[in-house]
């Protein structure tokens, strides 16, 4: 009885004193207080803080005409005194529409070395109704995963009408917010604005292929536009394939509301007592000094945890997609891998236009569903392929859009219930192609199986493309019953995942290229089963050099496939010199796609010894730090970046000149990263026919030099551009270069 009554004390000890709940990383702090309603508050979110005392205390000004105050909820439950948009909301198995979550307890837990885990217990006031807010902190990588996890106890199903994965709230003056907007061929454009009192989403319906218009990423800075050294930005990325929206909401306080989560459009969820219903995880970080430090932090990160051998270098690519397309037989595949191997190419990837007999894939109206080789193009199958790549000592890949079908294929025939549909009406096509239903086991088991079968071609396989190159029109399931319709959307997407969870089970070290049209599927709920993604359909490189600057806000270099194609460009007929194509592709993932017999001349011994280049500075780019210098967006059209080894030894520039400049105009960089003491030289690499766009060439610059003074390139026609390889010396600083000439 005593203990009863001196625990009974404790309690109440606890109740009355806020308590402080904090998820760090090195250097960044979430914070969270209980206060005496047993209210979850969201204190803060940014830099670490040496001493937290302050937050037991913290008083937030009264509302006006109620007796609460404006202190945010850790996850704001639509019906108790909110009306700002809900992270949640459910209906309960009576009908009530209300939920109020109180603190139930909380959890810290070590993961490893790097990681720990914080569950945030949360209980409804009335029902038998829990949610857990779960956040796992990374310690050097200064990121912090976010999700939520419902279940419940009441007598019957739980309707979830709005179930975000995260909900975060800031309190400012002026809010700038960047999102990556897009369609086919231009993905991931950076846009930028000034958020205003009331509600902006970003958002996609589109069930698959939900990045080709509106990335799940964002950038929100402070008082102005986000920049790449100073400032406070915090950065969110949500790793979910299907529907998502993102909310940010600026309401009357002033506070900045942003929500983000599986898309509640038609996506009622209904859950039974002995369900749980897991969330997607939200991926945050924060600077105070800038969105390159943000882009950093993710990069480093999803290297880590969120990319397949994500510390090791990925090999340059032949793709035979704008070589060859659909029209190839075994003689212009074998012709492509034997040129390849002249330019030292690593890995050939065999594309779309492999498969179906009765319903050969020889353009995009069919052949979808059936995996079966060509006999006529290819009669000795992918293993004599596969087999002649690795003779020439490279690597052989190939692709399949294994959630599609063709109507005109055996698999649609064979089975109409596979086939996402709104009942009986018509199935609409897109490319000529249907969509498999995901969500029935039986699919997602065909689809696996498809993996399988693929990989059975040959031993001599590597690497797979994943395409998929629709979105969900029409959408309806034979497989769920009538009244979890609804449920299609994020059952789709966990039927995907759980396919991708078998595969690398069973193929845990094959690459895997992540493709939908392009960056029709880039988030990190995706790419964690995969060791790369196509960027982009869009191979011109004046728009890669937009599209790849909005993707490595977020996803890193070493993952970006960046091809070097023919000129003119066969998706906007620009034509640009090869040089140019090289700069822009060694970039990223260095890879070519176009057919090498016909590189010729000058252009032949130059792509030859690009490549070469590319493997000197392979490193430094996959590995290494980004520095964005110059904006391609900026007025003056010039842009230029910079990868820096974590050792800080090495260092590559590349610089694109975007637009014809005045002859008198030139471009100074100061360079980003470096270590000021030590001293480096710089070497111009792929200097086209030996002209060169650097007068410092082979000379040796101290770090702080270069990042105070800089050095500046002669790249003033439209589309010239330069690669310099920075890399430390021993040899005496040129000073009289220096001071002369810079
Ligand atoms: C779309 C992809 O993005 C392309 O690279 C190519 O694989 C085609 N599909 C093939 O159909």
């Amino acid at each position: 009885m005593k203990k009863i009554l001196l625990l009974g004390l404790l309690f109440v000890i606890l109740a009355v004193k806020s308590e402080v709940i904090k998820v760090e990383t090195a250097d960044l702090a979430m914070v969270f207080t209980v206060n005496q309603e047993k209210k979850v508050v969201y204190q803060y979110f940014g830099e670490k803080q040496n001493d937290y005392s302050g937050f037991e205390k913290r008083i937030f000004p009264r509302r006006p005409d109620t007796r609460t105050d404006f202190s945010p909820e850790l996850y704001p439950a639509y019906g108790h005194r909110s009306y700002q948009e809900p992270a949640l909301q459910a209906t309960h198995y009576d009908g009530v529409l209300t939920t109020q979550l109180l603190y139930a307890g909380h959890e810290i837990r070590s993961i490893d070395s790097n990681t720990t885990e914080t569950v945030i217990r949360l209980k409804d006031a009335v029902y038998p109704f829990f949610v857990d807010v779960v956040f796992s902190a990374y310690q050097k990588e200064n990121v912090i995963s976010q999700r939520t996890v419902i279940s419940h106890n009441e007598q019957g199903t739980v309707a979830l009408g709005i179930i975000s994965s995260a909900y975060l709230p800031l309190h400012n003056q002026v809010y700038y917010l960047t999102h990556f907007h897009g369609t086919w061929a231009a993905e991931m454009q950076l846009k930028e604005e000034q958020l205003q009192p009331g509600i902006k989403k970003i958002e996609s319906k589109k069930g698959v292929r939900t990045t080709q218009s509106e990335n799940p990423s964002f950038l929100i800075a402070f008082d102005h536009p986000a920049m790449e050294e100073e400032g406070e930005v915090y950065g969110g990325s949500l790793a979910w394939s299907g529907n998502y929206c993102l909310a940010f909401e600026l309401d009357e306080t002033g506070m900045l509301n942003i929500l983000s989560g599986v898309n509640p459009f038609i996506s009622t969820y209904k859950l039974k007592g002995n369900e749980r219903f897991e969330t997607p995880e939200m991926i945050w970080t924060y600077s105070r000094s800038g969105k390159g430090a943000v882009s950093r932090n993710f990069h480093d990160w999803s290297r880590k945890y969120a990319l397949r051998a994500g510390n090791s270098l990925r090999p340059i690519v032949l793709n035979s997609w704008e070589g060859a397309y659909f029209t190839f037989d075994e003689k212009v595949i074998t012709g492509m891998i034997d040129d390849a191997a002249k330019f030292g190419i690593e890995l050939f990837v065999l594309d779309d236009g492999w498969f179906g007999n009765r319903y050969p894939r020889n353009n995009d109206n069919a052949g979808l569903g059936d995996w079966q080789v060509n006999i006529w193009k290819l009669p000795r199958g992918i293993d004599y392929l596969a087999f002649y790549a690795h003779q020439r000592g490279m690597k052989f890949g190939i692709w399949i859009e294994p959630e599609m079908v063709n109507p005109e294929s055996d698999l649609a025939r064979l089975h109409p219930e596979w086939i996402v549909k709104s009942g009986t009406r018509e199935i609409l096509t897109l490319r000529n192609q249907w969509l498999l239903d995901l969500t029935n086991p039986v699919v997602q088991d065909f689809v696996y199986q498809t993996f399988v079968d693929v990989m059975a071609l040959s031993k001599y396989i590597d690497y797979i493309k994943w395409d998929a190159n629709r979105h969900v029109e029409n959408v309806g399931s034979d497989f769920l019953s009538g009244d979890c319709q609804s449920h299609f959307w994020i059952d789709y997407t966990k039927g995907l995942y759980s396919v991708y969870e078998r595969v690398r089970a069973r193929f845990p070290d094959v690459m895997i290229q992540l493709c939908s049209s392009g960056g029709g599927r880039l988030d990190f709920g995706a790419l964690r089963y995969h060791n790369e993604f196509w960027a982009s359909d869009n191979t011109n490189p004046y728009n890669r050099v937009f599209i790849q600057y909005g993707t490595n806000h977020f996803f890193p270099a070493m993952a970006t496939g960046a091809h070097v194609s023919t000129s003119p460009n066969h998706q906007t007929g620009v034509t640009s010199p090869i040089k140019f194509r090289f700069d822009v592709a060694m970039s990223g993932r260095l890879g070519m796609e176009l057919q090498p017999g016909d590189i010729a001349g000058e252009d032949r011994i130059f792509a030859r010894q690009a490549v070469e280049n590319y493997k000197k500075i392979r490193s430094v780019v996959q590995l290494g730090d980004l520095y964005r210098i110059h904006s391609p967006y900026s007025e003056e059209a010039w842009a230029t970046l910079a990868y820096v080894s974590k050792d800080k030894k090495e260092s590559v520039l590349f610089a694109y000149s975007l637009k014809p400049h005045e002859r008198t105009k030139y471009l100074e960089i100061k360079l980003k990263g470096l270590d000021a003491s030590k001293k480096y030289k710089l070497v111009e690499l792929n200097a086209f026919n030996g002209h060169s766009s650097f007068d410092g060439n082979e000379n040796v610059f101290t770090g702080e030099f270069l990042m105070k003074t800089g050095i500046y390139l002669n790249i003033n026609r439209q589309y010239d551009s330069a690669v310099i390889w920075i890399k430390e010396d021993e040899v005496p600083v040129h000073d009289s270069y220096a001071t002369e000439r810079l």
